[in-house]
């Protein structure tokens, strides 16, 4: 199937093309489009048929349910079971925003869409272009992110066209998205709202609107036994071709322990990527070192990490080294995706103590 890339611009959209976009969805198609967070994989969500087509083409296990996306706040009733009173509250606060909530789903939504499961996972993106399309396509976009199962998401077109060409008829390139890691997913079905995915909507900014919050145990603690709930969130995923490894620790004795490592691994012909900040990049002097974003504009460093990570697969290293990202308001959403990319192995710096960063 040969991919039709048309150039969009959110300030001015062209609704031609959304029109020709929203038949193919209309029929059943997929197309991949840019949202705030990263790029999604659209086929309308009320179509078994087209929900399949999303597991064919990412490779996508079938028990990993999709987020159904909305254009307009009246829509979600239409498609849930009930609607409790925080999921009023929390649209009001963070839609059209990266928040996604799941909730009991009614027999509109097939379980195809829904992986078999009884509830669903809804969300209202920001991204105009995201929802002009969301609107031409019948209103209801089943939409994962658009890579290839177990890759990197997608941040920018370029990186759907490397996973996506030739298997999908639609890709609209919206440039570079404002993001750039996944939504914040919130389970409203449990007695207390458990968060089952950090993401740029902490869980302290949800819990300032409903109140009690908690973090799914299933994904805090890599040695327990229990298993998270976002069936998504129990593969290795996010992840580089590479093995990647994190180092806490003092800044300094970090970038000591990174250098002496990657020293080791280059002189055993070993190719190595470095993962540093602007703060401290000029301590690297081993491997292809790339700089994640600056750690006192934490909004770089999200924008960046998927990025990133391709950018060394498409360099070839062998083994990444990464610094720890322990920030404000995104850390626990960088550091779950950093944790799952490098299936949990952190190392330490050998610090004696203090600041961790
Ligand atoms: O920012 C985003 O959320 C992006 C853009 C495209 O909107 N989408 C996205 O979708 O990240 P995906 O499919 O890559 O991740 C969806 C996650 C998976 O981990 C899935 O298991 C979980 O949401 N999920 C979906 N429906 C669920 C449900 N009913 N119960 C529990 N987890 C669910
Ligand atoms: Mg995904």
């Amino acid at each position: 199937m040969k991919m039709v890339v048309k150039k969009i611009n959110e300030d001015s959209i062209d609704f031609a093309v959304i029109e020709q976009a929203g038949h193919i969805l209309q029929a059943g198609g997929l197309v991949a489009f840019p949202t705030e967070t990263v790029y999604g994989l659209g086929a309308d969500a009320l179509q078994p048929e087209a929900s399949k087509k999303i597991y064919a083409v990412k490779g996508r296990p079938s028990d990993n349910p999709l987020i159904v996306h909305i254009c307009c706040m009246e829509d979600m009733k239409k498609i849930v079971l009930q609607l409790p009173r925080e999921a009023e509250l929390l649209a009001h606060a963070f839609w059209p925003g990266p928040l996604t909530m799941i909730l009991e789903k009614n027999d509109n939504v097939p379980y195809e869409t829904t992986g078999g499961m009884d509830t669903v996972a809804i969300r209202m993106p920001s991204n105009k272009i995201a929802l002009a399309l969301i609107r031409a396509g019948g209103g209801y976009i089943a939409a994962p992110s658009a890579n290839t199962s177990g890759r990197p998401s997608p941040t920018l077109a370029e990186h759907v066209y490397e996973d996506m060409k030739d298997k999908i008829p639609m890709l609209l390139d919206g440039g570079a998205v404002g993001i750039g890691i996944e939504s914040t997913i919130v389970d409203l079905t449990e007695s207390v709202p458990m968060i089952l995915r950090p993401g740029f909507i902490s869980m302290k900014m949800i819990a300032d609107v409903i109140g009690t919050v908690r973090m799914d145990p299933g994904i805090i603690d890599a040695g327990s036994a229990l298993k998270p709930k976002a069936p998504g969130m129990k593969y290795r995923h996010y992840a580089p071709k590479a093995n990647l490894i994190l180092v806490e620790g003092a800044p300094e004795h970090v970038a000591a322990k990174i250098n002496k490592l990657a020293a080791a691994h280059i002189k055993a012909g070993k190719k190595v990527g470095v993962i540093g900040t602007e703060e401290t990049i000029g301590y690297y002097g081993q491997g292809a070192v790339l700089c994640i974003g600056g750690r006192q504009e934490e909004e770089t460093i999200v924008h960046n990490l998927y990025k990133i990570l391709r950018e060394f697969d498409r360099l070839g290293v062998d083994i990444i080294y990464s610094e720890c990202f322990f920030t404000l308001q995104s850390g626990e959403a960088v550091m779950n995706r950093l944790l799952k990319a490098a299936g949990h192995q952190v190392i330490s710096a050998g610090n004696s103590g203090g600041d961790s960063f």
